[in-house]
């Protein structure tokens, strides 16, 4: 089968990495993909929100199967276009993947079908949220409604840090049109973790759980990332927990949305808060997580293809996914200055001898090529990544190849995976 994936970054590299391990595999294309991905995929040129452009290029290349990455366009109708098309694709519709691109209507969700999360109220209009604070405990948290970039959540820790914030939001827009509703919602204490489901519809595959590292600094000090990192599992979600979490969220939402005819395919991934009363839900992606994919996929030793068709054919009750026990630890080396400004075209050296190191990929993010070097080309440059025996020789092993890579600037986190090594 062909197989096209959408989307540039780390996480596309490690699905590209693991979809090339499928004996089904013929051709594998990946649209825009970045040089990293190049090695296993032929790269084209078609941007992510170029839905007629990527049909094309599926109908004209026998593409059995098409996965998409990033979120954008799976808010946009990707998957309804395609299927409209006639063409099997992997990723929910328009609809279910609200879930994602409307924190107001995944509250509103969850409310409706009991399914734990943080209490919240939401504001279409900035003077009534002011007085809905006006007697609150902080910190709160208040959330633009749409799409972000993962920049839309922020913390106040005083009434006039949220009025500041809303104004941002709301008056002037500093999301857009993503601004137009917020959701404010109680702060939530406790540990987060990421967990991943592959659904069909109606049926689930759960994947290993992860947790990523949202802060630029060590010691979780700093403005919010992408995510500078991430390790499986996540010792946090305990097998009861875990359990937990299928039982009251995931199926719940599964089933819910088939309810309200959203029926979700794909991969839905909760981020959780393991609150001293249970997990709750902090947030619903509707993809795969970044970096989180770079240290999941690594341990998946089922084929990922058979997974994504028996998905997009509701089908995932035929299928079993088996892992690897051994645990997983992804370092992402940032360009300096991230998340702010930072300079693109610097040379990276050392790859190919990083990824000499046995059990260590090392996934493209924001690279480019110029004059047959590879360069530095965004925020989140590589996700430099280990299989271990342990969580510790998985983090060493990481850190191991770390070492051996340099571009001007460099900056990564030096404590991946500190949470687990505390427990
Ligand atoms: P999100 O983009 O919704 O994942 O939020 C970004 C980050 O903000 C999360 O990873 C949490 O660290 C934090 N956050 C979001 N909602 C809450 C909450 N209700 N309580 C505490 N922290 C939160
Ligand atoms: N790692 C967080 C995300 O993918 O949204």
């Amino acid at each position: 089968m062909n197989v096209l994936v959408v989307g540039s970054g780390g996480r596309e590299h490690a699905l590209c990495w693991k979809l090339a391990q499928s004996k089904k595999l013929q051709n594998l294309y990946c649209a825009p993909g970045n040089p990293g991905i190049g090695s296993l995929a032929k790269c084209v040129d078609i941007r992510i929100d170029n839905i007629p452009g990527l049909i094309d290029f599926a109908l004209n290349n026998d593409i059995g199967l098409t996965v998409i990455g990033p979120e954008i366009p799976l808010s946009m109708g990707i998957v309804d276009e395609f299927e409209k098309a006639g063409l099997k694709v992997f990723g929910p519709s328009r609809e279910a993947a609200l879930l994602e691109s409307s924190k107001a209507f995944a509250k509103e969700f969850m409310r409706r079908y009991g399914i734990p999360t943080a209490a919240y109220e939401i504001f279409y209009d900035k003077n009534e949220a002011l007085s809905y604070l006006m007697d609150k405990k902080f910190p709160v948290v208040i959330k633009a409604d749409g799409l972000a970039a993962g920049k839309g959540v922020i913390i106040p820790k005083n009434y006039d840090e949220a009025k500041a914030c809303l104004e941002e939001i709301m008056v002037s827009k500093v999301f857009g049109n993503a601004g137009n509703k917020v959701v404010i919602e109680e702060f939530l204490e406790g540990e987060e973790a990421s967990y991943l489901v592959f659904v069909d519809g109606a049926n689930i595959i759960p994947m290993a759980s992860a947790q990523d590292h949202k802060r630029v600094f060590d010691n979780d000090l700093g403005p919010n990332t992408g995510g500078m990192g991430a390790y499986s599992p996540a010792p946090v979600l305990n097998k009861a927990l875990e359990n937990d979490t299928i039982n009251n969220i995931i199926l719940p939402v599964v089933a819910g949305m088939a309810q309200l005819g959203k029926k979700f395919k794909g991969v839905l991934y909760a981020g959780l808060m393991i609150s001293s009363d249970g997990p709750k839900v902090v947030e619903f992606n509707c993809r795969f997580g970044d970096p989180e994919t770079q240290v999941i996929l690594p341990r998946l030793k089922s084929d990922l293809l058979d997974i994504l068709i028996a998905c997009a054919d509701g089908k995932v009750d035929t299928i079993t996914a088996v892992w690897d026990a051994r645990p997983a630890a992804c370092v992402v080396m940032a360009s300096g200055g991230y998340p702010g400004k930072y300079a693109n075209g610097k040379e990276i050296k050392g790859l190919e001898e990083a990824v000499s190191q046995k059990e260590t990929m090392v996934f493209h993010a924001g690279t480019a090529e110029k004059n047959g070097a590879v360069v530095t080309n965004g925020g989140r440059v590589l996700g430099v990544t280990a299989l271990g025996d342990n969580m510790r020789s998985a983090v060493d092993n990481a850190y191991g190849a770390v070492s051996k890579i340099s571009f001007d600037g460099a900056h990564y986190r030096k404590d991946i995976a500190k949470r687990a090594f505390n427990r």
